[in-house]
């Protein structure tokens, strides 16, 4: 007859040595975890050393211009979510695209009104603007990385270099100002408010339509991330209504405020 080997416990060889197998794969994905964890911390130590982080600032400056210029201007890794790939991003971006020309047309805006992009990265709004037959654009960013290939493709637009943050952007009498992704990299609240105060309440005209993306969580995610609440946004914009309530942008939410 015949008959299973048992160990000590009463268990068969073959259960036992498979309980081992698995004790020996569990501790290896503990050690791999934990190895990974290290590298992440030493990486994330590195990059807040490199761009000069502190608990409510970095230098954006340099870490911008480092990304634009790491991802190049066909990418949408450098604006968009770099944990993502290309497709995914694409993808991202594509659904991003209709929801914003609809919030544009539900803003009732003439194509000869004035628009002002603040952060516009690789140009993908500006594009977007150019498509929809609107004339006057202005942008700005903290790095001109992508200026001249947007200049070329797009000569009647304008693209600057300004920090928001710290700089006042001279451009009165918009009718829609757009800030697409952008404001969670202010991640200094003074710096955000002089934002909405100096370059979006000071240039937009009575009637003018703000475009604003946020998480509305209040949390800082990462030294070059921090997401505010609606809150936030209507005690710095003051004399504006909350027009388009947030709703679902990518990992974002969109919303707009008009100027009374
Ligand atoms: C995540 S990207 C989004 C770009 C674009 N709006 C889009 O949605 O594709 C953030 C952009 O904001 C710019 N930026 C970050 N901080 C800025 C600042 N303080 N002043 C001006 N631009 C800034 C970056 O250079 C970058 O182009």
């Amino acid at each position: 007859m015949y008959c299973k080997r048992r160990n000590e416990n009463g268990e068969s060889e073959g259960l036992s040595k498979m309980r081992k197998i698995d004790m020996k794969y569990f501790l290896l994905r503990i050690i791999i975890d934990v190895i990974k964890i290290i590298r992440r911390k030493m990486i994330n130590a590195g990059s807040r050393k490199k761009f000069n982080a502190s608990m409510n600032d970095y230098n954006a400056n340099l870490y911008w211009e480092q990304r634009h210029k790491q991802f190049g201007n066909e990418s949408f890794l450098g604006v968009g979510h770099k944990g993502l790939s290309e497709e995914e991003n694409f993808t991202w971006y594509a659904s991003a695209k209709y929801i914003f020309m609809g919030i544009l047309k539900d803003a009732v805006i003439t194509k000869k009104a004035k628009i002002l992009e603040l952060g516009y990265g690789n140009g993908f709004y500006a594009q977007v603007c150019f498509k929809m037959g609107i004339d006057n654009y202005y942008g700005v960013d903290i790095v001109d990385q992508h200026a001249k290939g947007l200049r070329k493709k797009l000569p009647n637009y304008s693209f600057e270099k300004a920090d928001i943050g710290t700089e006042k952007v001279a451009c009165k009498e918009c009718g829609v100002i757009c800030m697409i992704d952008v404001s969670q990299h202010i991640v200094n609240d003074d710096k955000l408010r002089f934002c909405l105060t100096e370059n979006v309440a000071n240039n937009l005209n009575s009637g003018g339509v703000f475009i604003v993306t946020d998480q509305l969580t209040n949390e800082k995610k990462s030294f070059y991330e921090k997401t505010r609440t609606v809150e936030f946004y209507k005690s710095a914009l003051k004399g504006f209504n909350l027009e388009q309530a947030p709703i679902l942008f990518r990992d974002k939410y969109i919303m707009s405020f008009r100027k009374r």
